[in-house]
């Protein structure tokens, strides 16, 4: 009897630990493609180390936003894009961001998973069915 318990339990933990694995890897692919639509998009004014331009466009590595919880408001910048002009952890920045609604959801969650993710960054994925849903709702 005793025997059959550890069977399960050792048969269990291998499914969770490929489970997470596979789930791991899955992020990492989402990054991965992040990065491309980062480069094509976001870097021109967020630079490639994430630093943006003092007074002028945000800097995204170590922004309080972006590592936040708040993900829904990320996803609107993307979509409408972003000019409020509004002190972001202190600082004013002059630019205005453009919209990126031609992004796809699947797109727009891969950037947002990647630019949480790299740099000093270390906030948690986003799907593409968050974007779709908050999507829905900013029509
Ligand atoms: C033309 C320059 C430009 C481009 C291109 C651009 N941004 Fe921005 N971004 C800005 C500016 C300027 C701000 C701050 C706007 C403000 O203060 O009103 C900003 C703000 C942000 C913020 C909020 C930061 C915070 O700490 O609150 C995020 C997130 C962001 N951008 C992500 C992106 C992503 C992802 C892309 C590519 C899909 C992108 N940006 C493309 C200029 C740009």
């Amino acid at each position: 009897m005793q025997r059959i318990y550890i069977t399960f339990v050792v048969v269990f933990l291998c499914i969770a630990g490929a489970s997470a694995q596979s789930s791991n890897k899955l992020v990492a692919a989402s990054a991965a493609r992040g990065k491309t639509v980062y480069l094509q998009r976001c870097m021109v004014c967020h630079q490639a180390d994430g630093g943006g331009v003092p007074k002028l466009n945000a800097p995204l590595d170590g922004s309080t936003a972006v590592n936040g919880s708040d993900v829904p408001k990320l996803i609107k910048y993307i979509v409408k894009g972003f000019a409020d002009r509004v002190e972001i952890d202190g600082e004013l920045y002059s630019n205005a961001m453009p919209a990126a609604a031609d992004l796809t959801d699947q797109q727009i969650a891969d950037v947002l998973t990647f630019i949480r993710s790299n740099w000093s960054n270390k906030a948690g994925p986003v799907t593409s069915l968050q974007v779709k849903q908050t999507r829905s709702k900013l029509k």
